[in-house]
């Protein structure tokens, strides 16, 4: 028995050699899970190689992906800011436009059933168009021009090719490269994880113990942010509407966060934001499914790396995870499709404290990778010489 495992890796070896045309950079890899998260779900159809993820960690690095060549995905999905955007509420796209939502972060976006806030796309290969066409975004006038871009910028040259049997960019292998890195980014093995999978005592000190303990007690957090028996993905991938939404539509006070320069903010009543910023009206999971019972539901995001993802809820309205602490002890704000979850808690100051500790204690021990190898991939920003439209030709 114990010559085995030393067969199969001849075996292996023997069945590399005989496909001689697949280089290594082609053959699919799997992504062993990290402790504390389930098998990464993986579409059969658009496999992980290596040449994929790292051809889709260019592009998302690439500003040139968007019309005037100034916003790539990771400006929004910053890697030094928990791949979100920590100083915006609401993301701003090309030229200043405004987004009304916040931009999640893409960790452990693997094991994100529907996408966007509303759950309104269900594949990263189809996702990645959403920004890239998107007029307030990356601003592309159509799918085409996207695609004659990267033909004509030297970086890519050869390298679709090369990642998927000789087929150059288009519509499918654009969506599947950035598809294949954004899967890779997967982060887990945190503090929580060596103390609740693991039984590592002392990863966790008392106080996020106890903080542990209100979360999946209590505090009643857990039954939507989900913590399994041999795994937690701290959401239950549902919808659910907590009030924030509501309370947006209705326009009910809200204090806005207003940066004045790199790190100064100002709190600024709504009202005095309307000379120059209506709301945009924002109805959540409504939007995909027009039943009016899913009015301002929006996902339950995940948990992992919440300490580096602020601000909080879809529209980044609650800056600190204290401040989200004291918006669930209020027990949300209540509309007549209020989860009936939410209830007022009252914490006592301790157990605000617990808690905010055991939320912090999620942060993944790989970030700092993942946020080096985002950067090594960043291409240079020389725009093409030519607009892609004009350099285009029928070539059949
Ligand atoms: C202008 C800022 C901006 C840019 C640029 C941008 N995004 Fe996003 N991204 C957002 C916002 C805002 C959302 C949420 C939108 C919503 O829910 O309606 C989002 C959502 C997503 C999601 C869904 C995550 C989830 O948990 O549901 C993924 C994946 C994603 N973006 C990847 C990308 C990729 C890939 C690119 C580049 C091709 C990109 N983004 C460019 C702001 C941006
Ligand atoms: C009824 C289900 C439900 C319960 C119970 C619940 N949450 Fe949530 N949680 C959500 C949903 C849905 C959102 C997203 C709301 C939005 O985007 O507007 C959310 C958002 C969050 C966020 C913001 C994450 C981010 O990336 O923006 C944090 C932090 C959070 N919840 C912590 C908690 C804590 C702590 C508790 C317990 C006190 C709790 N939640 C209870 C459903 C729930």
């Amino acid at each position: 028995m114990k010559a085995l495992p030393g067969t199969l890796l001849l075996l292996w070896v023997l069945a590399l050699s005989a496909c001689e045309r697949r280089e290594p950079d082609n053959i699919p890899v799997g992504l062993a899970p990290p402790q504390g998260l389930p098998v990464i779900p993986l579409p059969p159809d658009s496999p992980l190689t290596q040449a994929r993820i790292e051809l889709g960690r260019t592009l998302f690095m690439d500003r040139r992906l968007s019309h005037n060549n100034t916003l790539s995905c990771a400006m929004c999905h910053v890697p030094e800011q928990g791949f979100t955007s920590n100083e915006l509420g609401t993301a701003i796209g090309l030229e200043g436009q405004t987004i009304r939502r916040n931009s999640p972060t893409v960790y452990n976006v693997a094991y994100v059933e529907q996408l966007f806030h509303d759950g309104r796309e269900f594949s990263l290969e189809n996702q990645a168009w959403g920004p890239l066409l998107a007029g307030n975004e990356m601003a592309n006038p159509s799918i085409g021009y996207v695609i004659e871009k990267i033909r004509v910028l030297p970086e890519y040259a050869g390298r679709f090719e090369k990642a998927f049997g000789g087929r150059g960019p288009d519509v499918l292998t654009v969506g599947q490269a950035l598809a294949a890195y954004q899967r890779t980014l997967v982060s887990g093995n945190s503090r929580f994880d060596r103390w609740h999978y693991g039984k590592e005592q002392n990863a966790l000190n008392a106080e996020e113990q106890a903080g542990f303990r209100l979360f999946s007690g209590k505090a009643g957090c857990s039954a939507c942010h989900v913590v399994g028996e041999k795994h937690a993905l701290l959401s239950d991938n549902r919808f659910h509407n907590t009030g924030i939404g509501y309370a947006n539509s209705m326009g009910l006070p809200k204090k806005h966060r207003v940066q004045l320069a790199p790190g100064v903010f100002v709190e600024v009543e709504d009202k005095a934001l309307d000379s120059f910023e209506q709301p945009q009206p924002d109805v959540g999971r409504y939007e995909v499914t027009l039943d009016p019972a899913d009015s301002w539901a929006y996902r339950t995001p995940s948990l992992r790396n919440v300490a580096l993802t602020s601000p909080y809820m879809h529209d980044g309205s609650l800056p600190t995870l204290e401040e989200v602490i004291e918006f669930y002890d209020r027990g949300g704000i209540d509309n007549p499709q209020k989860n009936p979850l939410l209830k007022p808690l009252a914490l006592s100051a301790t157990e605000k404290r617990a808690l905010a500790a055991f939320l912090k204690s999620l942060t993944g021990d790989n970030v700092q990778k993942l946020v080096t190898e985002a950067r090594a991939a960043q291409p240079a920003d020389t725009p093409p010489e030519k607009d892609p439209a004009s350099t285009y030709r029928r070539s059949y």
